[in-house]
């Protein structure tokens, strides 16, 4: 079978397109015929070495996000037919509850190898259906971007209508994030370093937007936006993607007793914030990774109920992942970034 793989040194020069051998469903498992996939920020990192020791050893099969057709059932296997499509779940083994290090032990195109094969073996518990109005280039968003989403707004944000939700950027996340806000019957704030990109987030849904390039110092505008729209003393979530180069305007942003997401690190990975700020005024930071596979499957009943689409950008060819990640790393993207296997 085709992989696109890091073949034998940790860098993007040995991003290579190669052949292994066909695999067969082993006891217990299920053998998905990709379909599509589509890209993560990690995607960049990776090549990299970016997540350290925790990688596998080389050749390592990118990407963490896909869907295929379940086209082999082994011996033993319950819960799914043939012909159905289903997605792996990024954390191979997180069914439900709270995250654990066993849960979050085998990550695909990290840990174990990724989406990047026309056919991956997992099983029935790590793996879930989609809906069937998706297209698969949709259906291929849900694992990471939509899930982080979910798992941060609903499972451990508990978001609820008039709620006002900060979110940064126009990228995978961020606008997942801004789609199921707006599902939960709350207010959206996007945060964009593009007007272009904060028009068509507008025309999502967006309530109010502002240029951080522009604004850096954006915390007292946006509370000031989020008073207008509830008339609480700020927002009542931030979606924290930049990290060290965000984390003061967001603690600025949100009200007393309000709530970060802290999900990424697109401007730094270092603490650098005034705590008074968190700790006078009862605000909680909730570390996100993902989701399990039952928030998966809740997150996939809200969205066809609402028959909500995730937004995709542009989609490449398999042997064109390279020009794929290229794209996603000049930041140009508005959404998801995704490869169609055909
Ligand atoms: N914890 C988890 O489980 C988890 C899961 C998924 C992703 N993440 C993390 O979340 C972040 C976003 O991932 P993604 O896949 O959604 O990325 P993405 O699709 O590449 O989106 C990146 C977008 O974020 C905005 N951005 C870039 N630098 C920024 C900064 N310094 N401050 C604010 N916004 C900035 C830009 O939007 P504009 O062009 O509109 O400015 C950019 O297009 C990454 O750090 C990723 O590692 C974490």
């Amino acid at each position: 079978m085709r992989t696109y793989q890091v073949e034998s040194e940790w860098s993007m020069d040995h991003l290579k397109l190669a052949q292994r051998p066909e695999p067969q469903a082993g006891t217990g498992q299920i053998r998905l015929a990709m379909r599509a996939a589509a890209l993560n920020y990690r995607d960049l990192l990776v090549p990299q070495k970016g997540y350290g020791s925790r990688m596998q050893d080389l050749p390592l099969v990118m990407l963490s996000d896909g869907v295929g057709v379940v086209d082999q059932l082994g011996t033993g296997a319950r819960g799914a037919s043939l012909g159905e499509r289903w997605c792996p779940m990024l954390f191979q083994g997180w069914q439900a509850g709270a995250p654990d290090a066993q849960k979050l032990s085998r990550g695909l195109g990290c840990e174990t190898d990724g989406t990047m094969a026309e056919w991956l073996l997992t099983d029935p518990l790590s793996a879930a259906p989609v809906p069937a109005y998706l297209t698969d280039v949709e259906a291929a968003c849900l694992p990471t971007a939509g899930l982080t989403a979910w798992r941060a707004l609903v499972t451990d944000g508990n978001v609820k209508p008039g709620d006002v939700v900060v979110v940064q950027g126009t990228g995978g996340v961020a606008l997942f994030a801004l789609q199921f806000a707006k599902l939960l019957g709350a207010s959206a704030i996007v945060l964009s370093s593009s007007d272009d990109k904060l028009a068509k987030a507008q025309a999502l849904g967006a309530d109010g937007v502002l240029n951080y390039v522009k604004e850096p110092a954006w915390g007292r505008t946006v509370k000031a936006m989020a008073q207008r729209l509830s008339g609480r003393d700020g927002a009542d979530h931030v979606v924290e993607l930049g990290g060290t180069s965000t984390l003061e305007q967001s603690l600025r942003a949100v009200r007393a007793g309000g709530t970060l997401s802290l999900i990424g690190v697109l401007g730094g990975a270092k603490l650098d914030a005034p705590l008074g700020l968190v700790v006078t005024r009862a605000v909680r930071l909730q570390g996100v990774t993902v989701g399990s596979r039952d928030d998966f499957m809740a997150m996939c009943s809200a969205m066809a109920h609402s028959q909500m689409r995730p937004v995709v950008d542009s989609v490449y060819p398999f042997e064109a992942l390279k020009d794929a990640l290229a794209h996603l790393q000049s930041g140009k993207h508005f959404g998801k970034v995704c490869i169609d296997f055909d």
